[in-house]
């Protein structure tokens, strides 16, 4: 992030969603992206607790701020864990049941739920991403990392957990960002089109009642 620092149009703000007021944030936004997670899965499983915190009561509050400034776009990094272990891979959007395994993929689950229930509710709009496994140059976390840091230590052997048949989907940082703008661009084109259509029908009303 350092290397926007230089940039006017850029500021940086550190702050806890959970416990830090957001208002001066979130005044004047178009739209907010919300990426903040704890994106662990494992440890659902030793503190069940951190997911429903850090993910669900995170994107409320996010939610309840937007709500208060006004701001109606949201664009959300959901998981494909959300479909637990789905029979079909590709797994297609409208799969279903939807019935997560960790307790990371249910909150995200219940993130998506909150985000529907806030955009009927309230007017806002949103795009959300069931993202698979992102890679890239700056990774932290997932198995990939896990793979080069086992063979960083032990270039002689790859330990893989499992049965060593399991598949996974992968997803490049460049393209996964370039699908969010994309998302984010077709919001505008519908809100456009959603006013278009609505001035439109305006129009008519007002000419039939002239009529
Ligand atoms: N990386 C992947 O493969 C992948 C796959 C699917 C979905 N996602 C989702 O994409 C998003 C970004 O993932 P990432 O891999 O960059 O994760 P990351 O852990 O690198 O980034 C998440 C950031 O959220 C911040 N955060 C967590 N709780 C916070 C809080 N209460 N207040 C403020 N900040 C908080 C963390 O400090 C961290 O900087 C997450 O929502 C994750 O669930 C990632």
């Amino acid at each position: 992030m350092k290397e926007h620092f230089g940039n006017k149009r850029f500021r940086f703000h550190r702050a806890d969603l959970l416990n830090d007021p957001l208002r001066n944030f979130f005044e004047g936004c178009d739209a907010v992206w919300h990426l903040a997670a704890n994106p662990e899965v494992r440890i659902g499983a030793e503190n069940p607790k951190i997911h429903i915190e850090q993910n669900v009561l995170a994107t409320h509050k996010v939610l309840e701020e937007m709500r208060k400034a006004g701001i109606k776009t949201l664009v959300f990094t959901s998981t494909s864990t959300i479909y637990g272990e789905a029979e079909q891979i590709p797994t297609p959007e409208n799969y279903g049941p939807l019935l997560p395994i960790s307790l990371y993929g249910a909150s995200k689950l219940a993130c998506e739920a909150l985000i529907s229930a806030y955009c009927h509710t309230f007017g806002m709009n949103a795009v959300i991403y069931r993202f698979a496994n992102v890679v890239g140059k700056r990774l932290r976390h997932g198995v990939i990392y896990d793979f080069i840091m086992k063979l960083k230590r032990n270039p002689n052997e790859l330990e893989i957990l499992g049965d060593g048949t399991q598949t996974k989907s992968y997803i490049y940082i460049d393209d996964c960002i370039n699908a969010m703008f994309f998302g984010l661009k077709a919001i505008s084109q519908h809100e456009k089109h959603k006013n278009e259509a609505k001035e439109g029908s305006g129009k008519a009303k007002r000419k039939k009642l002239r009529g």
